[in-house]
């Protein structure tokens, strides 16, 4: 089923509660989501999680900018559906990894490109591009592919200002262009079903949400503390870098703008002055505190082997090749003792928001926790939400029998592989499927929503600089 006929099956939902249908109405909706019957499973929501495949009547021919991490992640649905995508253009200023996306994708000499800016200096010649370069690098591609006529396949963030971003909107509608964000928990089937749980009126009136997204202590370490994300001027403020997904949920989720913003937090930990004594510069320089220390680089890569896709390491996970390249450049910046890097980023951030409609939401973002996965609890007028990322449970105040939402993602083989809980590929099909029909209605993450979750993120980080509260 695509898109469109999902929102149809669910558009009398919709429509009862728009059409303001507050007790009978919102009862009747419900039951076209639970079954009668239904035992404590919320899992037979009538919500299919769509296949993958996806639904085009041709074949979208994209270029990827960018063929590091996230570039793989939307070559790879090419691969997986070659009938719907096929990579005809690289762009990569890392010669190695434009050459291996490349040549998986059999790109042609004259189509295999280093800095970004050179795609644009032949005639277009594909449907769209995606930009998954780095954050400071998404404004000036982006702009570029419009003005050609390319559709964008944009990461987030959108761009590293509010400025930038509003420009780019306006680009898009100028052109008349289909811009997808890469607000992936959008299309992961547990932010769905919650959503859909909101919409069918089930816990009553939405009142207030509280949100936080656990970064997980290595990965804090990893990414916001040696890593790309490090430095708030040279990407984005960690509020957009991490945290803009969780913005467009809540937004998302609680289905009014956002009118106010109040933020806090700073970077407590990652700082010379907490450097243990004797120290070195570098994990790999001897630390007398490596086997006790929990953000050793030496620990997180070769013994707990997390996020090595910075490494280049071609599946080969050897402790001594993995520690070979800590000791090599560029790679040997992630060996750095996590006290002496040249990062600035919070690692502890609150933030309280209010919407146009009375609800409130309080969002945290937390450094100092053993997991990962957002945590989301919904207060509602007749029912409550709780949920930890994978499953969530439903407490109807009137039945006082909780349902639980479990159904894993990962035991439909082809969204295997498909990270942020299904949703990578989700999206990918998605704009392919909107690109190949010109249509971008079939996407939830239009650059228009998006824009605003973004603008709620630079209010944030406007507020926590400078303790007022901040209109959006
Ligand atoms: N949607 C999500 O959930 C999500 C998750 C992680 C990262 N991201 C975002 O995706 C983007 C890419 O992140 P990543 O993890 O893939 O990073 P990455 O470093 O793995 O990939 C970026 C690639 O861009 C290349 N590059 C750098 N400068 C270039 C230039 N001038 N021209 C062409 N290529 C250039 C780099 O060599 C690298 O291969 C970032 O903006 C990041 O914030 C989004």
């Amino acid at each position: 089923m695509i898109r469109r006929d999902f929102l149809k099956t669910i558009g009398a939902v919709t429509a009862g509660a728009a059409a303001g249908i507050p007790a009978s109405g919102a009862q009747a909706a419900k039951s076209l989501l639970f079954q009668d019957g239904d035992d404590n499973s919320l899992n037979d929501l009538t919500l299919p999680i769509r296949s993958l495949r996806p639904q085009v009547d041709r074949q979208v021919s994209v270029i990827v900018i960018g063929a590091g991490s996230r570039g793989n992640v939307y070559a790879r649905y090419a691969e997986a559906w070659p009938f719907a995508m096929k990579v005809v253009g690289v762009s990569d200023i890392l010669e190695h990894r434009c050459r291996k996306m490349s040549d998986i994708h059999g790109v042609p000499a004259e189509h295999r490109f280093g800095d970004w800016s050179e795609v644009f200096k032949v005639p277009k010649f594909a449907d769209a591009v995606v930009i998954s370069t780095p954050d400071d690098l998404h404004y000036a591609p982006c702009m570029k592919a419009l003005a050609m006529g390319y559709d964008v396949l944009l990461e987030k963030p959108v761009a590293q200002t509010e400025k930038e971003c509003k420009a780019i909107l306006a680009q898009a509608h100028k052109y008349n262009r289909i811009v997808a964000v890469c607000h992936v928990l959008r299309y992961a089937p547990y932010f769905i079903a919650m959503r859909e749980v909101v919409r069918s009126g089930a816990i009553g009136q939405l009142v207030s949400v509280q949100h936080m997204e656990p970064i997980q202590y290595a990965h804090m370490a990893h990414s916001y503390v040696r890593g790309n994300w490090r430095d708030s001027k040279a990407t984005t403020p960690i509020i957009l870098a991490k945290s803009c997904h969780d913005l467009d949920i809540l937004r998302w989720i609680i289905d009014s703008p956002c009118k106010s913003i109040v933020a806090d937090g700073s970077l407590h930990l990652f700082k010379p002055e907490n450097a243990p004594e004797g120290a070195p510069l570098k994990c790999t320089d001897g630390c007398p505190h490596e086997s006790t220390c929990p953000y050793s680089a030496i620990d997180i890569y070769t013994r707990k082997k997390a996020h090595l896709n910075v490494f280049d390491l071609d599946g080969n996970r050897d402790p001594e090749v993995i520690m070979q390249r800590l000791l090599t450049p560029p790679y040997d910046s992630y060996a750095r003792c996590v006290y002496h890097c040249d990062n600035d980023q919070p690692d502890h951030y609150v933030s309280e928001m209010v919407f146009e409609g009375g609800q409130t939401a309080s969002f945290s973002m937390e450094a100092f926790a053993p997991y990962g996965g957002r945590r989301t609890r919904i207060m509602g007028t007749t029912g409550y939400i709780e949920g930890d990322g994978t499953q969530f449970t439903l407490w109807d105040f009137r039945t006082r029998t909780p349902k639980v939402w479990n159904k894993k993602v990962s035991d439909i083989p082809e969204y295997r592989g498909s990270g942020h809980g299904g949703g990578d590929h989700a999206l990918a099909r998605d704009f392919v499927e909107a690109v190949a029909a010109q249509d971008p209605s079939r996407l939830s993450s239009t650059i228009d929503v998006s824009i605003e979750s973004h603008v709620m993120g630079f209010a944030a980080e406007r507020s926590r600089r400078s303790g007022r509260k901040e209109k959006v």
